[in-house]
């Protein structure tokens, strides 16, 4: 994705690094195959009111606004309408040109404190939001909100890693459930005890820890233990799971495998004394066998 930057309000480099990245997982994963360009205006709450007002005739600041240049047939997104974008080929450019957008850079500010995560993520959420509406989405009956939800998370997942979520404070609670976990292990063989929390889409928690056994190949990980529990009562969509042990310890391959059954793009924190890391788990398993390639 092409992005023609207007900054009246600057962002770190690294930021605007993080949102080119983003913009491009964008049409990747709306699986737009033509060159698109969109231009993106980083501006103060002014600004945007000035905008809202002249063109919306709202007078009020907001986080972002979209001028989409495409208009999609009713329930179709830009995925689908190959030919309708290529009407939008701007020679200049040599890209298919979706829109403009507009962003508050104090309104991301102000919402990545409210929310108790970075600037990062919250200007690549804007952004990401901003382009979903370039590409066909909206968010005025609930059904298509929830399907402009799920695009944006699906994203922003595969982004992720480099958005420290981490700094969440979401993220360190379920950090310390597993931190929790992990007293319960039952690990008198190896004595390196590990505890799992995994957080699922609806928004529950279930930990688990490692449970070994004398007949050593039977041991079950905290990882598999917490996955097992949920399946059991009835969850199957996971955001994330947050280990904790006393060392660097990423999910072993049999784990990994297990988690890409459920949940492919499954955030996986880890934590270690007072380290956090974080990755997505198809940077942990890549090229993988899952249910879709059984025939
Ligand atoms: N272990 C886990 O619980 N999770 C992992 O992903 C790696 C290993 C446990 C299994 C065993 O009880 C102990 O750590 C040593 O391998």
């Amino acid at each position: 994705m092409q992005i023609e930057w207007n900054i009246l309000c600057p962002l770190e480099q690294e930021t605007i690094s993080l949102m080119e990245r983003a913009a491009s997982q964008c049409l990747e994963s709306e699986s737009v195959a033509v060159p698109c360009l969109v231009t993106v205006c980083l501006c103060d709450d002014d600004n945007i009111k000035h905008i809202n007002q002249r063109f919306r005739e709202i007078d009020q600041s907001t986080d972002v606004l979209s001028f989409p240049t495409v208009s999609y047939p009713p329930g179709k997104t830009a995925g689908q309408c190959e030919r309708i974008l290529k009407q939008e080929y701007d020679d200049e450019s040599g890209a298919c040109f979706l829109g403009d957008l507009f962003i508050s850079v104090p309104h991301i500010k102000k919402q990545a404190e409210e929310y108790g995560h970075s600037v990062n993520r919250e200007a690549c959420y804007l952004l990401v939001h901003g382009i979903c509406h370039l590409l066909g989405y909206d968010h005025i009956k609930p059904d298509d909100k929830e399907i402009m939800r799920k695009m944006e998370e699906k994203i922003l997942a595969k982004v992720s890693t480099d958005l420290r979520i981490t700094e969440s404070n979401d993220d360190l609670s379920l950090l310390k459930y597993a931190a929790e976990a992990m007293k319960n292990s039952y690990s008198p063989y190896s004595h390196f005890p590990v505890g799992a929390a995994l957080l699922t889409s609806s928004g529950k928690v279930y930990t688990g820890c490692n449970v070994e056994n004398a007949s050593f190949g039977l041991s079950n990980c905290a990882e598999r233990t917490a996955v097992f529990k949920a399946i059991s009562e009835g969850e199957k969509k996971f955001d994330t799971i947050a280990i904790a042990a006393k060392a660097k310890a990423w999910p072993c391959g049999a784990c990994r495998q297990v988690l890409n059954e459920f949940a492919p793009h499954i955030r996986v924190l880890i934590s270690w004394d007072d380290n956090i890391e974080e990755k997505n788990l198809q940077e942990l398993l890549p090229d993988s066998f899952g249910p879709a390639n059984l025939i």
